[in-house]
């Protein structure tokens, strides 16, 4: 499975390409948000093109996403190929994010809006991540419509599942792939079992896009998504790093190095 960070902060995507882990990058509005109050409170200025330069430069081999923030089809294109026209050529790296629907609660008539974007810039060469997948008919009908990658937001969904259910959660709680007392979605039992629904919808019907768990809340969750088959998954730093995290790896490097005689370490302190 491929390890992509979900972050705008350069610093950290520094750290986690330097570290040889990292196939990818997805940002969204909101982490770019976070990123550039970040920078602010730092008291830098944040010069936004030469920022995600930035980015794609550190990024070098990795996949980066750059999401559109218009939500109707000719705005969505023409965003959509100027950021990819404005950035591409820095590594030849980026992916245009456009949502699978852009619709907002209550409103009508965009259902198709997100689609049309994504086949208008699919025909152009522009690869496309669709983007707020939460049902496997979504992911289906956007690698109709050309996406080369569908996102399930997987943790939003047990959220989503937890908060209709009223059970209190925090953020980086566990809830197990194979759900919990019967509750659902329409179906979908945790958010892992949507990314497990559209590997298998995607495996029966020979469909290539890639499947990209996105939205991952903890370490147990991004072994289930590599476990259902996911071929990316998109991960927060601090995640990233709870990946690497075991207390008896912490406790046997402490004895190692506790027992380390110093005839041993001598021979290569030379
Ligand atoms: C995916 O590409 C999104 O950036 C991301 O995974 C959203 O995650 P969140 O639910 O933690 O905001």
């Amino acid at each position: 499975m491929q390890i992509f960070i979900d972050s705008a902060k350069l610093e950290e995507i520094k750290e986690a390409y330097d570290s040889g882990i990292l196939d990818g990058v997805t940002t969204n509005p909101s982490l770019i948000k976070k990123a550039a109050e970040g920078l602010k409170e730092n008291g830098q200025n944040l010069d936004m093109a030469d920022y995600i330069k930035k980015i794609l430069a550190t990024a070098k081999t990795a996949r980066v996403s750059l999401e559109v923030t218009e939500y109707v089809y000719d705005k969505m294109v023409e965003q959509g190929r100027k950021l990819f026209k404005m950035f591409n050529p820095v590594a030849k790296n980026v992916y245009i994010k456009i949502p699978a629907n852009p619709s907002f609660e209550g409103e009508k008539g965009k259902e198709f809006d997100g689609l049309r974007a994504i086949k208008t810039l699919s025909a152009e060469g522009i690869p496309i991540n669709c983007t707020l997948i939460f049902t496997p008919e979504q992911a289906l009908l956007a690698t109709k419509a050309g996406a080369k990658i569908v996102s399930p937001f997987s943790g939003r969904i047990d959220d989503y599942i937890r908060t209709l259910n009223n059970i209190p959660f925090d953020k980086s709680d566990y809830f197990p792939a194979e759900g919990k007392d019967g509750l659902n979605d329409n179906g979908i039992v945790s958010g892992v079992d949507l990314a497990r629904h559209i590997v298998e919808i995607f495996k029966k019907h020979n469909i290539k896009a890639e499947v990209l768990a996105a939205s991952m809340r903890n370490a147990r969750q991004v072994r289930e998504a590599a476990l259902a088959g996911a071929d990316i998954a998109t991960i927060p730093f601090g995640v990233i790093k709870e990946l690497m995290s075991h207390y008896k790896t912490r406790e046997g490097m402490r004895n190692f190095t506790d027992d380390a005689i110093p005839e041993y370490i001598n021979l290569t302190q030379k």
